[in-house]
């Protein structure tokens, strides 16, 4: 149908990117992207009359997309970018196939497979984009894509586990040395978080992925103060722990449990810039908030009996079970000997009284039930009560 309607229309169209190199991976792809040398959003209003999909236009951009169940459509008009400075918003200027794929990311999404009659299914490859998908190799167009758009390099990594492929050793020192420039202040979080949130969507393993961050020098991209010390073994434990207790990256937090313990050190003091430029959601903020209370009331109570303290018993029960996956892997000595100990005994103070078996008798009224089951396990923990008699007593009483 494109092939068609471009025709008619006198318009040069073509497969690009991300789907043609799925098509040569033979990797399944549902979301096409057009490039279109002239008015894009005329091809796509043209070509949804046969189609009927879902129908979005952004003037400003030159840009249409089709939707339906099946596939996506994205209609874009070529174009060539300009960047005034570092991590800056392109100026866009209307051009050619070339210009539009010089401004893409890696060679590998380089890649064009015209559409009209003549040339139909003609690849034209400008970059060396096809041997690069042969021998599985990720490498920018020029020496400064990494320094004009940063979040490339996290593209990068992800491209790397997503696809299996190795960033070229060149691009490695591209990453280094744009890695030692101040990018930081002038990254757009917004696109980073999206970034981050796709390579750790895609990873089977999150723990090499940190470890391939760490390598690459890129936690300075999250925050310039980070000091990063887990060692993949660590790291291995505490996702393999997620993991077992049932989380995994189709939770909307993923990419938080996953950068986690990349800024654990900073949590505290860049609290404020990681609520306000990061955007944490209300569970995410939580799952700070109920982390640094533990920290904090564990730090005052350091020199007491910290296994007869059953308020930080009890803060530690308020925390969810994803966090205590990552207490479990800090080194501090006696927080973890705390966080192991509190692991093995947490079922032990439970009481065997049930709410519901509380709620069926006549001389408890509703409002005290949270109140004794909670006295209960406070009695249990402290060793005066120990069976179901002696709860029962101690209801009673
Ligand atoms: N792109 C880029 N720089 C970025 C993001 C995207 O040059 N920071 C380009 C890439 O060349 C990519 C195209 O824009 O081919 C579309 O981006 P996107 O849909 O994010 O990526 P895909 O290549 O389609 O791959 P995937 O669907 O796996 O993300």
């Amino acid at each position: 149908i494109i092939s068609n309607v471009s025709d008619k229309l006198s318009l040069k169209s073509f497969l690009v990117g991300g789907c043609v190199r799925d098509l040569l991976l033979n990797i399944q792809s549902n979301d096409m992207d057009i490039v279109v040398e002239g008015d894009a959003i005329k091809l796509a209003q043209e070509v949804n009359k046969y189609i009927n999909g879902e129908f979005f236009s952004y003037e400003k951009f030159r840009t249409a997309t089709i939707k339906n169940e099946e596939i996506k459509f994205d209609f874009a008009s070529a174009r060539t970018e300009f960047y005034s400075c570092p991590a800056a918003k392109p100026l866009i200027e209307y051009s050619d196939l070339h210009n539009d794929m010089y401004r893409r990311d890696f060679s590998i999404n380089t890649l064009a497979i015209s559409l009209n009659k003549d040339s139909y299914g003609k690849m034209i490859d400008f970059f060396g984009g096809y041997e690069d998908i042969k021998i599985k190799r990720i490498r920018v167009l020029h020496p400064l894509s990494y320094v004009e758009d940063p979040t490339r390099i996290i593209r990068a990594i992800r491209f790397e586990f997503q696809l299996g492929f190795k960033i070229d050793k060149a691009d490695e020192e591209l990453i280094k040395n744009a890695m030692e420039l101040k990018l930081f202040n002038v990254i757009s979080f917004d696109v980073l978080k999206e970034e981050l949130k796709l390579m750790f969507s895609h990873g089977s393993c999150p723990a090499l992925i940190i470890m391939r961050m760490k390598e690459l020098n890129v936690f300075k991209l999250i925050h310039p103060k980070i000091s990063f010390n887990f060692s993949l073994d660590k790291l291995k434990g505490y996702f393999s722990c997620l993991k077992s207790e049932g989380f995994g990256n189709n939770l909307k937090e993923w990419w938080f449990l996953c950068i986690l313990p990349i800024i654990y050190n900073i949590l505290k003091s860049e609290d404020r810039f990681f609520k306000r430029k990061w955007k944490f959601t209300k569970k995410e903020i939580l799952y700070v908030e109920k982390l640094k209370k533990f920290l904090f009331k564990f730090s005052r109570k350091r020199s007491q009996n910290i296994f007869k303290d059953f308020d930080l018993f009890e803060t530690l029960e308020g925390i969810p079970s994803e966090i205590i996956c990552f207490l479990k892997i800090l080194e501090e000595k006696p927080l973890n000997d705390y966080v192991l100990w509190f692991e093995k005994n947490k079922n032990v103070f439970k009481p065997l009284t049930t709410g519901e078996e509380l709620s069926n008798r006549s001389d408890v009224k509703p409002v005290f039930i949270g109140e004794i089951l909670k006295n209960l396990k406070k009695e249990k923990f402290f060793g005066n009560i120990s069976t179901y008699e002696d709860e029962l007593k101690f209801i009673n009483k």
